[in-house]
């Protein structure tokens, strides 16, 4: 399941963001990378303990923490503290898969089961730079406006298209989720939106409504990892 999100950050948090991130100090993106995706991987990104990638990332986190259709979607256990890259100059990641296990610093190991970009620049403000995801029913191509998030398995395999002009800024994260499965997580999700549209057309407590909700947290209870 491929999703997006729009506007998760208000165009005014983008300029803010962008005015700090523009002028702060990046490294080479391959710190972060495993053996085979760093061999395939050429972007700059901020330090993970960066004082700004904290700050940034935890904002997104609490917004994201308010966001119910995120929440529905990604069902998250453990969210990893979001980390900011660039791309510009032919900066390209080749196909890859991201690594399974991420240890965030000073925590606990997560597995990673949804990836998540959140683009922090105008389509318009680079060439290239198409995060290119690869799913059962062909490659998808997703460059979505600032602000604006895209969510899909971590194990997709996927790249970004090379930047051949102007900088591609995104900040991207993984989700550990409480439902492993993609496909149970998407019955899930698909039947949680589902009974909410009911339940504003027949109301919370109509007795059909109510049913579904039970097999909704039923469901839930069967498939949870906590
Ligand atoms: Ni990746």
């Amino acid at each position: 399941m491929l999703l997006c999100f729009p506007e998760v950050l208000s165009a005014a948090t983008v300029a803010e963001f962008r005015q700090r991130l523009d002028v702060a100090d990046w490294v080479d993106g391959r710190v972060t990378a495993g053996v085979q995706s760093g061999s395939v991987k050429r972007n700059e990104q901020l330090p993970e303990d960066h004082p700004l990638a904290r700050e940034l990332g935890q904002r997104i986190l609490d917004v994201l923490s308010a966001n119910a259709l995120f929440l529905s979607a990604a069902l998250p256990n453990r969210i990893m503290p979001p980390l900011f890259n660039r791309y510009a100059g032919g900066g390209h990641f080749g196909v890859h898969v991201d690594n399974a296990l991420r240890t965030p610093k000073g925590s606990s190991m997560l597995r990673t089961d949804l990836s998540a970009t959140l683009f922090l620049a105008e389509p318009d403000q680079y060439e290239g730079g198409e995060l290119i995801i690869e799913t059962p029913f062909g490659a998808q191509e997703v460059k979505l406006p600032a602000g604006h998030l895209v969510l899909y398995p971590s194990s997709s395999l996927h790249r970004v298209a090379a930047v051949t002009a102007g900088a591609r800024v995104a900040a991207f994260f993984w989700i550990q989720s409480l439902v492993r499965d993609n496909e149970q997580r998407a019955h899930l999700f698909d039947l949680d939106q589902s009974v909410q549209s009911l339940a504003a057309h027949l109301g919370v407590d109509h007795p059909e409504v109510v049913k579904l909700t039970g097999l909704y947290h039923n469901l839930v209870r069967r498939w949870a990892e906590v």
